[in-house]
């Protein structure tokens, strides 16, 4: 039976109407992906204020790994919110806080002693953990890298590689930052054989401090172990192993940015682990408390500490509701082994995907780690000349048959899935369906 329910033309005469008060009321900046308004939601089913059902393939952005409401997660939620929804961490601290970071303490990667702050969103995250560790080393660069997003704040949008929409017209941007290549196999230049990714990477490193700045004046090194908004390009594990030798050589503070891959998207519970890598410092959000905002800066004690009292904090930072959904939420992937389940729907999702990229001549590469899986659309196979407007048409379409979806990309061409790790396998399989269909049916058009 069909998880989907379609009941009028997509968007419904509701959803029209609420988008056209939102043009009215509310500027353009804040963009919508699909014309669709939300009335409520559950596991990996999201019905819209027309009585529309549709199939999630987009978690909110990545950030219900758990599955819409989930009931232990919203339990957890109604129970704090009764007690305190409030009290400011800085004036009168409480216990969730402290059970929160003892926990990420213990499940992130690294057999040391370790700390752990918490702030509101993922880009809150990164800026404190550049500000950890400039304080820490007391040198102002920091490295990161093209195809990279870390968020839309003045450091993050300058972090981030994305010119449009992230950074055009906003400058100027932050300073002391510098940019070097992702390794991006299927977009590395002059890529005709496989490459030794340390090799590669030792190279880039001695040009870079040789011809950039001095290895002694950067801080820090920011990376996505899977590039997230820059399309779903897994690192090789030698290039990250690289990257962190390298680190550890010129101490500089490693810092993986795992907004997005983190809480069993990668069928871990964070995606350095499947490298020897244990970075610095680890920032988190998204999946981390089922879309309540809450982000999370794990760290190496010795660094953590060093910026004064004081130096670091905000109103909400840890807001115990939030911190509640979190402690339930990593209750929920334990318990539900949300790890497992990542691997069996990537393992399913990919094999779909090479099923039927052999019927389009759009599908460039299939590629992915555990449930984070991605198609990237080209042109034609062999220039590799990326394919944005067919990953735009996919998306509308698949959502007018009933999935919402994302793109992302550089060059907006790739199709992402980001489906609550709760699906079951028939809602992800009637979602695949749906991709394949609208990917097959591009042939008429384009
Ligand atoms: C890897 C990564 N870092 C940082 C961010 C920014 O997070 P937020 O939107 O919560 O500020 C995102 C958001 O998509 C992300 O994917």
């Amino acid at each position: 039976m069909s998880a989907i329910h379609l009941q009028t033309q997509i968007p419904g005469p509701k959803s029209q109407a609420l988008m056209q008060r939102r043009q009215v009321a509310v500027p353009r900046g804040p963009y919508n992906s699909t014309p669709i308004f939300i009335e409520k939601a559950e596991g990996a089913l999201i019905t819209d204020v027309d009585g529309n059902t549709f199939i999630d393939f987009a978690g909110g952005i990545g950030a219900m790994n758990v599955g819409h409401a989930n009931p232990k997660v919203a339990a957890a939620i109604a129970e704090q919110a009764r007690r305190f929804t409030h009290a400011c961490y800085h004036v009168t601290a409480y216990e969730p806080y402290i059970a929160l970071a003892e926990k990420l303490n213990a499940m992130t990667p690294g057999n040391f002693a370790k700390k752990t702050m918490l702030a509101n969103s993922g880009v809150e995250a990164v800026e404190n953990a550049i500000k950890i560790a400039r304080y820490a080393t007391g040198r102002a660069g920091v490295v990161a890298f093209e195809h990279a997003f870390h968020g839309r704040t003045l450091l993050g949008m300058s972090l981030t590689s994305k010119v449009k929409p992230y950074k055009y017209g906003f400058g100027p941007m932050a300073t002391d930052l510098y940019r070097l290549p992702y390794p991006y196999e299927y977009r590395w230049l002059h890529n005709t054989r496989p490459i030794n990714w340390a090799e590669e990477n030792e190279k880039i490193f001695a040009e870079f401090f040789a011809s950039h700045v001095a290895p002694d004046k950067i801080a820090a090194l920011i990376i996505e172990p899977v590039l997230g908004e820059g399309g779903f390009v897994p690192a090789p594990a030698a290039a990250l192993e690289k990257m962190a030798e390298v680190c550890r050589q010129h101490g500089i503070v490693f810092i993986a940015d795992e907004v997005q891959t983190g809480f069993c998207r990668t069928g871990k519970f964070f995606a350095v682990e499947w490298t020897n890598v244990e970075p610095d410092i680890i920032v988190m959000a998204k999946s981390i408390a089922a879309g309540l905002p809450l982000s999370a800066i794990t760290g190496r004690a010795e660094l953590m500490d060093a910026p004064h009292e004081g130096g670091l904090g905000g109103t909400y930072g840890g807001n115990p509701v939030a911190c509640q959904a979190a402690l339930a939420t990593i209750a929920e992937m334990e318990r539900l082994n949300l790890n497992q389940r990542a691997l069996e729907l990537g393992e399913y999702t990919r094999d779909y995907f090479h099923r039927f990229a052999v019927e389009s001549p759009f599908i460039g590469e299939v590629r992915g780690i555990g449930a984070m899986n991605a198609l990237e659309l080209v042109q034609d196979r062999r220039s590799r000349v990326p394919y944005q407007d067919a990953a735009k048409q996919v998306q509308k379409r698949a959502c007018q048959l009933g999935l919402v979806s994302l793109t992302a990309g550089t060059y907006s061409n790739i199709l992402r899935t980001l489906m609550p790790l709760s699906i079951n396998d028939e809602q992800l399989a009637e979602g695949l369906g749906i991709m394949e269909k609208a990917i097959l049916s591009l042939a008429d058009e384009f």
